[in-house]
């Protein structure tokens, strides 16, 4: 960590009600307003109409989860009729990617697409992407605050990430109260998610000084208030604090990456449609041990300021949280069994996540991490059923 930098450029607003003032300080005129139907249905599409008013030029409410480039190309022809010069991706991570995609290829020359860029393999011109001003409606992805996107390509079964700097977003617009609804299947698997985030810029060849002080941070909230709003979800104080903790986990991977979690969890979202943050949760206790052999002294400090003796105590720890919020249920119900995830274990050394683990990995290693993740999921789930 002796030579490191910061760059996070993202303008953060946080403050519960404040959609009303969504158009301060933005000049822009022709604004996108990218998101799911679910927000048209729900009123909060309505309201940013009324606060953008004709600045407002179109409504794309076509996100899905998960975003696949086909439908990602399918409303960029829609949008470049309408001329957008700012988007705003208002939702959880798969509108907010969404926007950041539509940005990098609406500056494109006309007949560019996501997809033959991302499966031909044709090249995109060195152009700058469009403004993106962020709304998370969910506290886990900190796609607000990130320089990349996550889009799905279903067809060829991969999954593709677009960066750059000029996809930081220029405003992230943080509304607590937006999240207050939250179902408790979104509101643990996003938090599961943020959580993931915090661990794995820390157990990161990229981590410095900052990222590892935003991640403890975040994590000496998420692990307190996560279970807290299991019990009790419409509690305000603790839906900002957690997506206090999501923010702060998204300034930190913004910097350097996610790791082996991450790359373990994308071919179980593709084959199963595991929520992400389960998928890259579930091995986290797992994969605390194993970079905990190869520990700096980082991990040991993270432990301890969380209350922990050591990145053993907090690994046990984290097996207990996640057995709390019924982790081992979600793979269940997705049917995701031990036998059908090491079937995929070739495929979860992503290169770009995998690679950025402090402890580098091989499949036969990999294999073994899940497994034993399966293992302990199935052991305390049997010893507190019992
Ligand atoms: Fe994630």
């Amino acid at each position: 960590m002796n030579n490191w930098s910061f760059y996070n450029p993202t303008h953060i607003e946080f403050c519960p009600e404040c959609l009303d003032r969504i158009s301060s300080g933005i000049n822009y005129q022709r604004i996108a307003l990218i998101t799911t139907p679910g927000f048209t249905k729900r009123g909060v599409v309505a309201h940013v109409e009324r606060a953008l008013g004709d600045r407002l030029a179109t409504v794309c409410d076509t996100v899905q989860p998960n975003p696949e480039v086909d439908a990602i190309d399918i409303t960029a022809e829609h949008l470049r009729h309408v001329a957008p010069d700012c988007l705003i991706g208002l939702g959880g991570g798969s509108s907010l990617d969404t926007a950041k995609a539509l940005a990098r290829i609406l500056t494109q020359p006309e007949g560019t697409t996501l997809s033959g860029h991302l499966r031909a393999g044709l090249p995109l011109e060195n152009k700058r992407a469009l403004p993106i001003i962020t709304i998370p409606t969910t506290a886990g992805t900190g796609a607000e605050v990130t320089p990349f996107a996550t889009v799905w390509d279903f067809q060829e079964r991969k999954k593709h990430s677009i960066t750059g700097n000029d996809l930081f977003p220029i405003k992230a617009i943080l509304d607590p109260t937006l999240t207050l609804c939250l179902p408790e299947s979104l509101t643990i698997s996003s938090g599961l998610d943020a959580i993931s985030h915090a661990f794995e810029s820390v157990w990161n060849k990229n981590a410095n000084p900052v990222s590892i002080g935003l991640a403890t941070q975040s994590l000496t909230i998420s692990l307190k208030t996560l279970p807290e709003l299991k019990n009790r979800p419409h509690d305000l104080a603790n839906r900002s604090a957690m997506m206090s903790a999501s923010l702060l986990a998204g300034m930190a991977i913004s910097q350097t990456r996610t790791a082996l979690a991450h790359s373990i969890s994308y071919p179980l979202t593709l084959g199963f449609d595991l929520p992400h943050g389960i998928a890259c949760s579930f091995t986290l206790p797992e994969l605390l041990k194993y970079n905990a052999v190869v520990d700096d002294g980082r991990l040991k400090r993270l432990a301890m300021i969380l209350g922990y003796n050591n990145a053993l105590g907090l690994a046990d720890a984290l097996k207990e949280l996640l057995l709390s919020l019924g982790v081992p249920h979600f793979l269940s119900a997705c049917e995701l069994k031990e036998e059908r995830a090491l079937a995929l274990t070739h495929e979860m050394l992503t290169p770009g996540r995998a690679d950025n683990n402090l402890r580098p990995a091989s499949v036969a290693e990999v294999c073994t991490i899940v497994k034993d993740a399966f293992q302990c999921n199935s052991s305390l789930k049997n010893e507190r059923e019992e």
